[in-house]
């Protein structure tokens, strides 16, 4: 499995650092919803859910939390924990986030509006529709 994590170029000067992210530029889609945890337990887990379509960039802003992905067929735990790193989370990925500091706020960037029809939320129903996946487009080729 690929791991995508964007470095982002911080501007900084005397007065501290600023990160600037642009759709298409430093963002790989156009960013229609922007959102955020924070005040996160540290022995909470969420996300345990996939998207159909809904593509992501996850940002620890600050503290740091660990991130796991899971395609169906492997599975990668990701630290977030630099407020210039951005994970890219893609479509058709079971996700995880836990191990969260108390000071965490993790800022998430994504591509399409809350849509509860775009989310898998059972990891079994996840496992048969990348399997549904890959069978057509095994068919296609
Ligand atoms: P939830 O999907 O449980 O978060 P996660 O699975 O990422 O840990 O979302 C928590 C609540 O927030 C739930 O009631 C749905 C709501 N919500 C929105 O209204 N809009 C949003 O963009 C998101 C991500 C969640």
């Amino acid at each position: 499995m690929q791991v995508i994590k964007y470095v982002f170029q911080p501007h900084g000067d005397d007065r501290g650092q600023l990160v600037a992210l642009e759709e298409f530029k430093d963002i790989p889609f156009r960013i229609k919803r922007v959102y955020y945890m924070y005040d996160t337990g540290e022995d909470v887990t969420r996300g345990y859910h996939a998207h159909k379509s809904l593509q992501q960039i996850l940002i620890c802003i600050h503290g740091s939390c660990k991130i796991r992905l899971d395609n169906g067929k492997e599975k990668k735990v990701v630290p977030l924990e630099k407020p210039y790193e951005g994970l890219y989370v893609s479509n058709n990925m079971w996700r995880e986030m836990f191990d969260f500091s108390s000071d965490a706020v993790l800022l998430v960037l994504a591509s399409e509006l809350y849509d509860e029809s775009d989310y898998i939320r059972s990891y079994d129903d996840f496992l048969d529709y990348v399997k549904k996946i890959s069978l057509t487009t095994t068919e296609e080729v």
